[in-house]
């Protein structure tokens, strides 16, 4: 029951009652499972380096939790800290209370505290004792509100001694990472020093991210993946059937997802819009900016001729990076805003900004820079994040393409090849689906994770992510086990230096579900196939509650 329930919609309160399924493994805790653990592994790439870099965490066994008896298992209390790291994911709330109740479960003097506001609550010492009375308002809740999240991120030696000897301090024995590719790196760093300074604390990751670009084998899907796409879809599937009563708007719509475009095609298979826009795609075709616009172009003059002047254009917000020479530019720009950076902020306005780099762009990559509008040009030009990234979500990649798609219109028009009329209308979805209540998926599946990764740290494990598996099947038959953090690593080049990083998973263009897309996107570019997906659903028929994502259902159908 809520404690505060004067402060609560109906269906907090009616939420608040739900219990999350537990795989049949977990069931029993450690007393009722054995430990499988697999062959030593490698890292996806860069072999070599990584393992240079992470000497006492590099080729761990992945581990698979089974039913049985655990005889090894001492039962002595421990304190655990969680933090939360990066963007808001839906389910975080419920990944606190599943390591919470694993603890528990296991032995009543465990404890869990809570690092407020990501990372940098390590550094500074601050934090908050996770009890039942205040976990209980945010059990089955979205947003990470309870304690906050950040994107600092730990990279130099003082501040892995200090997180180092921040968790002494505060008699930690393991630290909980909750995060995306980038805040994972982050945990297997904090494992690697860990150990290497010979102390017996563990670090275990969970894999989060709306974005869905955290997967492989094991990690079938990030956590927030679905509940977000299902917001997104409700609101698209909602502007799909204002367009087509109204008839008389071009709605260009951008959808999160900093790099991987798995957000706009799984949003895609759910409303079957008129334009779908995959950054792979356009990357592997190296088409340029003039290409892409001209797809878009070619459809809006079909629709035209048949009497439509009105459509949907789903555009995901990394197409900019994948853009090749928007791709250039932006790899250009990030090595000189890092070798820059006193310098750069210094400089006021931005017609002075554009001249510093442009000093230092090539003469192509200058001349891109001045082509692009000023609004473009300067978010192109903003503060990367502590991992390097650039701020996609503020680039307005969705006004660039209907200004270059109105001019190629108005020369079609010219040349009498366009008699239609475009009138164009933008959004933005992003931050709108990151907090949203977890679907009956992300509360079951990040309860999950939080319960596995309390078994992990109860079974000394470190340098590992929690996963669970086989999640098109019913919940009690997932698989539940770590996967050694070093084995998703590969050598890139970030803020102009070579760093181990997690790789992104991309949409992989000969994936299933990009096989799905492509076999029907032809028929939503004229027609008005349009889907209405609706608002989630917590209560009903199991068939519209327990429902995953397309992708993940086309991806499990190969296996
Ligand atoms: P994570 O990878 O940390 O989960 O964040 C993903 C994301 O939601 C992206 O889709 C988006 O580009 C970015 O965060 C926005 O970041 P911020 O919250 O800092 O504006």
């Amino acid at each position: 029951m809520l404690k505060k329930q004067c402060n609560a919609s109906e269906l907090q309160i009616e939420r608040a009652k739900f219990k999350p399924v537990l795989p049949e493994v977990l069931k029993n805790g450690l007393n009722g499972m054995t430990i499988v653990k697999g062959k030593s592994t490698k890292s996806i790439a860069d072999q070599e380096k990584v393992k240079e870099l992470f000497k006492n965490t590099y080729g761990l066994p992945t581990v698979t939790f089974k039913k049985g008896k655990n005889k090894t298992f001492k039962n002595k209390a421990i304190k655990v800290a969680v933090v939360l790291s990066g963007g808001q994911a839906p389910g975080g709330h419920n990944v606190i209370a599943g390591l919470f109740d694993g603890l528990k479960k296991i032995n009543k003097k465990n404890t869990l505290i809570g690092y407020l506001g990501g990372p940098s609550g390590i550094l500074n010492n601050k934090y908050q004792e996770i009890t039942e009375d205040v976990l209980r308002d945010y059990r089955n809740t979205g947003g990470f509100d309870y304690i906050q999240s950040g994107r600092t991120k730990i990279e130099t030696s003082e501040q892995f001694c200090s997180t180092k000897d921040n968790l002494a301090i505060c008699n930690v024995d393991a630290l909980v990472v909750v995060g995306g590719d980038d805040s994972n790196t982050n945990a297997a760093m904090i494992a690697e020093y860990i150990k290497e300074q010979g102390i017996d604390k563990y670090v275990i990751g969970i894999p989060k991210t709306i974005d869905g670009d955290l997967k492989n084998k094991y990690i079938e899907t990030s956590f927030g993946f679905d509940t977000a796409t299902k917001i997104y879809s409700e609101l698209v599937g909602n502007i799909c059937r204002d367009a087509n009563s109204a008839r008389k708007y071009w709605h260009f719509v951008r959808l999160m997802g900093r790099s991987a475009s798995h957000i706009t095609l799984e949003v895609g298979f759910k409303t079957q819009p008129n334009i779908v826009l995959i950054g792979e795609e356009i990357l592997a075709k190296n088409m340029t900016l003039s290409k892409v616009v001209d797809g878009i172009v070619d459809v809006i003059v079909k629709r035209s001729k048949a009497g439509k002047d009105f459509g949907i254009t789903l555009v995901p917000e990394g197409v900019i990076e994948f853009i090749p020479e928007i791709k250039e530019l932006i790899s250009a720009l990030n090595d000189i805003l890092s070798d820059n950076k006193d310098e750069f902020s210094n400089l006021d306005s931005m017609e002075d900004k554009k001249e510093f780099v442009c000093k230092k762009l090539s003469e192509k990559l200058s001349a891109l820079m001045l082509e692009l509008p000023v609004g473009i040009a300067s978010q192109v030009m903003s503060e990367r994040d502590p991992h390097g990234n650039v701020a996609v979500s503020l680039i307005e990649t969705e006004k660039l393409l209907i200004e270059m798609v109105r001019k190629k219109l108005s020369e079609l028009k010219r040349d009498g090849q366009y008699t239609g009329k475009f009138s164009s209308i933008t959004h933005f979805f992003g931050y709108e689906g990151r907090c949203g209540m977890p679907s009956n998926f992300d509360a079951n599946y990040t309860y999950a994770l939080g319960y596995n990764a309390a078994m992990l740290v109860l079974s000394g494990f470190t340098g590992y992510m929690s996963y669970i598996k086989h999640l098109t099947k019913p919940t009690k038959n997932w698989e539940c086990g770590g996967l050694p953090l070093t084995m998703m690593m590969n050598i890139e080049k970030r803020s102009g230096k070579e760093k181990p990083v997690i790789q992104k998973a991309l949409v992989d263009l000969k994936g299933r579900p990009f096989k799905e897309f492509t076999k029907n996107r032809d028929k939503w570019t004229i027609g008005e196939n349009y889907l209405f997906p609706g608002p989630i659903q917590y209560f009903g028929p199991k068939d519209i509650t327990e429902m995953t994502t397309k992708t993940l259902q086309y991806e499990q159908i190969k296996k």
